[in-house]
C-alpha cells in the first residue's frame, strides 16, 4: 500500500511525500525532494539489531525492483547491517555485501540466514529455562571478556549475567547459525544494560543522565528480545527463496573490490558520511562481547572511509582533490583546521577509489546508486553528493538522475543555514 502526495514544508519548498511502499515507477526528476515514510523498519529480520545510518527497507527494495531483474547480482560495497542484502534476497536477487567491519558482516550474515523453526524454538526454550534458573555462582569471573575500562562500562551483576547468557548460548546443543542468531540477540541488548548513553552514536557515559541499570536487567531484556526476535526470524525463514546466493567476503574493502569485471548488475549503497559516525566506536562494547575486538580499535578505524584516525604528517600541507567546488571548501577548512581539511580530502579520495572499483565490476549499462548526505565541517558546508557526482563523471559514469530524500528527524523548524536535512540519491549509469 502506498500514497503519494505533494506537500509544502515550513520553508515553502515542494516535497513529494510517499507513505509506505514506494511505487516502482515513481517519477523522479533531477532535484526532486521526497519524504519517504517507512511503515515497518523491523519487518522480518530488518530490526534484529540497531545500526547507525541504516537504510529504511523500502528504499533499497524500490531501487532493486526498479533497476534490476530476478536472479541478477546486486552489490552493496558499504553494507553495514545488510539491509540491501535482505531486500535483494526477498526480491529474488543474488547479492554481495562488503564491509571492513567484521561486526557488521556478522549481523548482516545472521539477517540473511534462514533457520529451522523447530531448532530455533528448542534453543529458545533452553535459554529461557536457563534464565529462570539463573545462578551467578555458575559464572567464573575469569570468563568475563577483557577490554579497556570494562568495569566502568558495566556493573558487576551485569557482567555476571551477560557472561552467563553468553556461556549458555555457546553450550546450546545446536548448529552455529542458531548460536549466531542468539549472539546477535545478546548483542542487541548490550548497550542498554551498559552504563553508556543508549541514544548516542558514540559510546559514552553521561553522568548527568543518571542511568540506572539494575541486577536482572540483562536477563530480563534478553528474554524479552528473544521472544520478539524469534518470531521475526521464523517469518523470514518462511519467506526465504531457494537458490539465491548472498556473500559477505572477509577482508574486502570498498576501495579494492576483488570480483571480475562486469560481475554485478546493480550496486546500491549508503557510504559513511565524512566526519560523522565513528562506526567501530559506536559498537565497541558489542564487539568486545562478541570477541570481534580485544583492545584498540585503531586499525579498524583507519580502514574506514571518512576516518578521523589520521597522522599529523598527512596534513603538513594542503591536499586538493581536483574538483573546484570541493577544493574551495577544503581550502577554507584548511585555514581553520588543517587536520579536518585532510579528513575531508581523504574522504573524497577514498570515495574516488570506491567509485572506480564499482565502475569496473558493474556490467555496461548498469547502475551504481549512492545515497549520501551533506555535512558541516568547521562551519563549512561540505556537499559530498555534489563532489561525488563530479568525481563519478570523471570516472566515466553518466549521472542519470539525482533526487533528495528528507531525513525525518531533521524535518523540523531550524534556521536554513543549520539544516542538513536531505540525503541525496545519485543514480550513476555505466
Ligand atoms: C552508512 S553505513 C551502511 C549502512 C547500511 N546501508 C545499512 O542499512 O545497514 C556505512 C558502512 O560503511 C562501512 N565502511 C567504512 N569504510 C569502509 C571500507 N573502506 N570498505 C567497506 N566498508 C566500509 C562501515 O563499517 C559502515 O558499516
Amino acid at each position: 500500500m502506498s500514497k503519494v502526495t505533494e506537500i509544502i514544508n515550513d520553508f515553502g519548498e515542494r516535497i513529494i511525500q510517499v507513505d509506505g511502499e514506494i511505487p516502482v515507477d515513481l517519477p523522479t526528476k533531477n532535484g526532486d525532494r521526497f519524504l519517504f515514510i517507512s511503515h515497518d523498519q523491523s519487518f522480518l529480520t530488518h530490526g534484529i539489531h540497531k545500526y547507525p545510518a541504516k537504510f529504511f527497507p523500502e528504499l533499497p527494495r524500490w531501487l532493486i525492483k526498479r533497476f534490476s531483474q530476478e536472479r541478477d547480482v546486486i552489490l552493496d560495497p558499504f553494507v553495514g547491517s545488510g539491509t540491501t542484502n535482505v531486500e535483494a534476497l526477498l526480491s529474488k536477487r543474488n547479492s554481495v555485501g562488503i564491509d571492513v567491519d567484521p561486526f557488521s558482516r556478522f549481523i548482516a550474515k545472521v539477517k540473511v540466514t534462514p533457520l529451522s523453526e523447530k531448532a530455533l524454538k528448542d534453543s529458545q526454550k533452553s535459554l529461557l529455562e536457563s534464565i529462570l534458573n539463573y545462578d551467578s555462582t555458575e559464572v567464573n569471573e575469569t570468563d568475563f571478556p577483557n577490554f579497556p575500562y570494562r568495569d566502568n562500562w558495566f556493573n558487576k551483576e551485569i557482567l555476571l549475567e551477560l557472561t552467563y547468557l553468553r556461556n549458555k548460548i555457546q553450550q546450546l546443543m545446536t548448529n552455529d547459525d542458531i548460536k549466531d542468531f542468539f549472539k546477535v540477540c545478546l548483542s542487541s541488548i548490550i548497550r542498554s544494560v551498559s552504563n553508556a548513553d543508549d541514544n548516542c552514536t558514540r559510546t559514552v557515559i553521561r553522568k548527568k543522565l543518571n542511568k540506572l541499570v539494575k541486577p536482572t536487567d540483562a536477563l530480563n531484556r534478553f528474554a524479552k528480545t528473544v521472544l520478539t526476535k524469534v518470531p521475526k526470524m521464523v517469518a523470514f525463514s518462511q519467506n526465504y527463496p531457494l537458490d539465491i546466493n548472498v556473500e559477505f567476503p572477509d577482508d574486502m574493502d570498498a576501495r579494492n573490490i576483488v570480483y571480475e569485471k562486469g560481475h554485478f548488475d546493480l550496486a546500491v549503497t549508503s557510504p559513511p558520511y565524512v566526519n560523522a559516525v565513528d562506526y567501530p566506536r559506536t559498537h565497541q562494547l558489542e564487539m568486545y562481547w562478541l570477541e570481534f575486538a580485544q583492545d584498540s580499535l585503531t586499525d579498524l578505524k583507519k580502514q574506514n572511509v571518512g576516518t578521523e584516525s589520521v597522522s599529523s604528517r598527512d596534513y603538513k600541507q594542503k591536499h586538493q582533490i581536483g574538483v573546484q567546488e570541493a577544493d574551495k571548501v577544503i581550502t577554507n577548512i584548511y585555514e581553520i583546521d588543517p587536520r579536518r581539511a585532510y579528513i575531508a580530502y581523504k574522504y573524497l579520495e577514498d570515495m574516488r577509489k570506491n567509485l572506480a572499483e564499482v565502475y569496473k565490476v558493474l556490467r555496461n549499462g548498469c547502475r551504481y546508486i549512492v545515497v549520501v548526505g551533506n555535512n558541516r565541517i568547521r562551519g563549512q558546508l561540505f556537499e559530498s553528493w555534489k563532489y561525488l557526482m563530479s568525481i563519478a563523471e570523471e570516472i566515466g559514469f553518466e549521472v542519470e538522475t539525482y533526487f533528495g530524500s528528507e531525513i525525518i528527524k531533521h524535518f523540523i523548524k531550524v534556521p536554513r543555514e543549520e539544516r542538513i536535512n536531505t540525503d541525496w540519491i545519485l543514480v550513476l549509469k555505466k
